[in-house]
């Protein structure tokens, strides 16, 4: 039988009482969190978001609540009255906020019954997160992802707060809309009105934020799900928010400027941290130089340094011929690494790097003499040493790194060869914040599959003013007035000055291969509200569940997402997505094949 809350109300929560409430009548209600019996007493911890609470039934007491309090199960939702009273000495628990205190019940009602749940709500439950995301509601109930829930409305609420004081609207814009190229695939929604027709949900709000500045609103900002049918990662979802936002007349010292200033409030707010401010800035050609990637984890050296001038000339065959065709040999510095890895480990790490395309990793020990000990030092002469010694400053106890190949593989390779090596030799600091700037990206880049130019960011990034007179002739040199925040090697968030004159929309549109016709077609409305007199603009999204990973510290980005789908994209709570009614399909003029099936695309 369960009972009502007829008449009773709540007067604290279960995080609530203290010393100071001793000998005070309180009513309290959650879940049964623990059911202790002993030595005659009844003791039940009861749950609800803000804690636990013990609660004690003593039999000569209170006999009727005594009796029922025996019955109760865990997971049962049960209301109870009694009086705050000091734990006996001993008996106190230092490690809860109510630790010294218990209830010392004269009534319980039992609200809500509860079947055993499927796994134990505890920090560590011990059962697969496919089960724990069938039950995300059980999950939930739990203290970490309560947190989690609570950290992420924390940071919301003071972006929310920081945008309003700094003049910001919060506008929406529609979720059924036509394709954003973000450089993902589109998920799409079947229009029953417009047969053989499609919405698709967008990737991002970009050209509605951009023709909200055509509309005067002059700094928008919108906390918002986008949608990307990309393949999953541990820091990806399909879908996911942003905390996006745009500005009227502005460079790009004034967004990220502002933007840094919202994350020292953020970091304040929510970990208590005060941010180093301004975040350093780096170009992207730094970034690629220093670390062979535009999301660098600066938290430690280790830097990646060019030695192709030094070896070009060596008798070592391979960095030779590899320089001769146009390729690079970079190199880093495992600092005092000679201690610590064995001869295994070292030859081991060619095989870490050769998934990244690297045919080999060359290395060189330096012996507490200064000897260099190496399967190529043979081969190295003088100068190619001594280029070697002033790019690396090896000492005795470090260990040297060589790649070699075409610039993108040899910056790959090392670049998580890097990463790899400050993780292994415990160079990487606990609690540090590492947040960067990485500006002046390329605009455009080379599509090998697509064998044409595509934009780095998005088609509405600005280039470079100095740089738009060689969109024609060298497109790839052309840098953009881009940036992307990066911290500790995850790129956090990313934006632009964009195009507000329809001549270089134009102009970005041809070296992207996108004719006259594909333009108005696609973005013929754009092109139009720019020719209407666009203000200059830009702006920038960031991915609030990446954020939301690190100030968390939680490993995967599900744990940061009330209702996550899984890898493969599924809601294992719902089952989407699902197949539906035939009927339904009718309305939407579809008909399906089966998957895989003869017939279908691509069998
Ligand atoms: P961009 O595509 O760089 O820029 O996205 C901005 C940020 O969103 C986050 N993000 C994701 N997070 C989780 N799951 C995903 N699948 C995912 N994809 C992206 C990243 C990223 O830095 N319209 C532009 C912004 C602008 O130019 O103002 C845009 O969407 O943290
Ligand atoms: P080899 O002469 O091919 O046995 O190579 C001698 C050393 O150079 C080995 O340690 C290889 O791992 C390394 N090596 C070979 N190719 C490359 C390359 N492309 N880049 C860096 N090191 C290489």
């Amino acid at each position: 039988m369960t009972e009502s809350l007829d008449g009773w109300k709540r007067t604290h929560t279960l995080g609530e009482l203290r010393l100071d409430h001793q000998g005070q009548e309180v009513t309290v209600m959650g879940w049964v969190h623990r059911r202790r019996d002993h030595g005659g007493l009844v003791f039940l911890d009861l749950r609800d978001r803000e804690g636990l609470t013990q609660v004690v039934f003593y039999p000569d007491v209170a006999p009727r609540a005594h009796e029922k309090a025996h019955q109760v199960r865990g997971e049962f939702v049960v209301a109870v009255r009694g009086t705050v009273a000091r734990r006996p000495e001993g008996t106190e628990n230092p490690d809860l906020a109510t630790g010294e205190i218990e209830v010392r019940a004269t009534e319980v009602r039992v609200l809500n019954r509860a079947r055993t749940p499927v796994f134990p709500i505890e920090r560590d439950t011990g059962v697969g997160e496919d089960l724990r995301l069938k039950y995300r509601y059980l999950d939930l109930r739990r203290a970490e992802l309560q947190r989690n829930l609570r950290t992420r409305h924390r940071v919301t609420a003071t972006v929310r707060r920081f945008l309003d004081e700094h003049g910001f609207l919060d506008v929406e814009t529609p979720v059924l809309t036509r394709s954003t190229p973000e450089g993902a695939r589109d998920f799409l929604v079947p229009s029953r009105l417009s047969p053989g027709a499609f919405y698709a949900l967008p990737q991002s709000p970009q050209l509605f934020k951009q023709l909200l500045m055509v509309a005067g609103v002059d700094r928008y900002y919108q906390i918002v799900k986008c949608f990307r049918d990309e393949d999953l990662r541990a820091d990806r979802q399909p879908e996911f928010t942003q905390i996006d936002l745009e500005m009227s007349f502005v460079s790009p010292d004034d967004v990220t400027g502002l933007m840094e200033r919202m994350m020292a409030a953020v970091w304040r707010e929510v970990a208590g941290v005060e941010l180093e401010l301004p975040f350093p800035r780096l170009t992207f050609a730094d970034a690629m130089a220093r670390y062979g990637t535009d999301a660098p984890d600066t938290r430690f050296g280790l830097e990646l340094a060019d030695v192709s001038g030094a070896v070009a000339g060596s008798g070592f065959k391979v960095f030779a011929g590899v320089v001769a065709r146009g390729g690079v040999v970079k190199g880093v510095n495992a600092k005092g690494a000679g201690n610590e890895l064995s001869r295994k480990e070292i030859d081991d790490l060619a095989g870490f790097v050769a998934p990244f395309g690297a045919r080999g990793l060359a290395w060189i020990r330096i012996q507490p003499d200064g000897a260099w000990q190496s399967p190529i030092a043979k081969f190295l002469g003088d100068d190619a040493r001594a280029g070697i010694a002033r790019a690396l400053e090896p000492e005795p106890g470090d260990i040297l790194f060589f790649v070699a190949d075409q610039a993108g593989v040899t910056n790959l390779a090392l670049s998580k060869l890097r990463t790899h090596l400050a993780e292994r030799l415990g160079l990487v600091p606990e609690n540090r914040w590492a947040f960067c700037w990485v500006t002046d990206f390329p605009l455009l880049e080379w599509d090998e599959d697509a064998k044409r130019h595509v934009a780095l960011h998005h088609p509405f990034t600005n280039p470079r003013p100095e740089d738009v007179a060689r969109l024609e002739d060298a497109p790839l040199d052309v840098r953009a007035q881009a940036y992307d925040l990066v911290l500790n090697g995850t790129e956090v968030g990313g934006g632009s000055i964009r195009i507000h004159t329809e001549d270089v929309q134009q102009a970005v549109f041809r070296a992207l291969g996108i004719g006259e016709d594909e333009a108005r077609d696609k973005f013929g409305f754009l092109l139009e509200a720019l020719s209407f007199g666009a203000p200059p603009h830009g702006g920038i999204a960031f991915g609030l569940d990446r954020l939301l990973m690190f100030l968390c510290d939680a490993p995967s980005i599900r744990d940061v997402i009330a209702f996550p789908k899984t890898q493969r994209g599924t809601c294992l709570l719902t089952d989407a997505p699902s197949t539906v009614d035939p009927a339904q399909l009718r309305d939407l003029h579809l008909r399906t094949r089966p998957a895989g099936g003869a017939g279908s695309p691509g069998s």
